[in-house]
């Protein structure tokens, strides 16, 4: 009886491929604004600006007295979505992206309202991806922030450390990011070598063991008389 011999092939091909990163940040006097500049001057990524659905609030007048409001109303409330403010609808596919960059103003010690508002409403499409965070305040530190970032984004994979930029220290934006994408390997995070493995369904091309072509790429070789042959290039037993 004739052995039937395996000659599925495997093709493995390395393919070198990159990560995607979005930049998803709010500003309100401009300073997250300026870092996120900077930072998508140094890596490659996509970016989104969150925009408050209702135009020209102050929220620094009366000692930031709307921004404390609406800070207070989500502590209050978290898991309402009535407390957020509303923001302009965002257009990106979330599922696109393996590693989100969050540039946040903090607000009373707590990520700006704005920002809080679409991590309430995309925070769960994050799940597994990477998360980097970087805060801007005037003086105060940045725990309140990252706490906010991790209670919206339950699954997020973050990265550590987060980044936090002074107001003062905006100006020295570039080495800080260029530290802190370092710090978090970033290169080595968005890039990867990934096999694949894909199976050649080629046909059976056939030479005798004198050299002479008995069949090119047919579909079954059942046909062949018992004997030694060179099949696709290996020498095989007919038997
Ligand atoms: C409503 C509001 C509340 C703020 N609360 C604080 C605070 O509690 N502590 C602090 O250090 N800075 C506070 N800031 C200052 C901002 O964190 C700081 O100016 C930051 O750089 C703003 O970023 P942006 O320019 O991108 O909006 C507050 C700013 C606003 C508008």
């Amino acid at each position: 009886m004739k052995k039937i011999v395996f000659l599925l092939s495997f093709l493995c091909l390395a393919i070198g491929v990159q990560a995607k990163t979005l930049i998803v940040y709010y500003s309100y006097t401009n300073n997250v604004e300026t870092i996120v500049k900077e930072l998508s001057s140094q890596i490659e990524a996509d970016v989104v600006e969150i925009q408050p659905a209702v135009k020209g609030l102050d929220y620094a007048a009366n000692n930031y007295a709307i921004g404390s409001e609406q800070i207070a109303a989500i502590r209050n409330n978290p898991d309402n979505a009535a407390s957020y403010p509303e923001i302009d609808p965002v257009d990106v596919t979330l599922a696109d992206y393996d590693c989100v960059i969050i540039g946040a103003p903090l607000w009373w010690s707590n990520m700006a309202a704005p920002l809080q508002s679409f991590l309430f409403q995309t925070g769960k499409e994050m799940a597994g991806k990477k998360i980097g965070l970087i805060v801007s305040s005037a003086s105060s530190g940045i725990s309140g922030v990252e706490a906010d970032a991790k209670r919206l984004i339950p699954e997020g994979d973050f990265l550590t450390p987060s980044l936090w930029i002074r107001s003062s220290q905006t100006s020295n934006a570039k080495s800080m990011l260029e530290d802190w994408l370092k710090a978090i390997d970033y290169n080595n995070l968005v890039s990867g070598v990934e096999t694949i493995s894909m199976e050649i369904n080629q046909g059976y091309t056939v030479y005798s063991m004198s050299g002479v072509k008995l069949l090119l790429n047919v579909a079954s070789i059942d046909g062949l008389e018992k004997g030694m042959y060179i099949i696709n290039g290996k020498k095989t037993v007919i038997r």
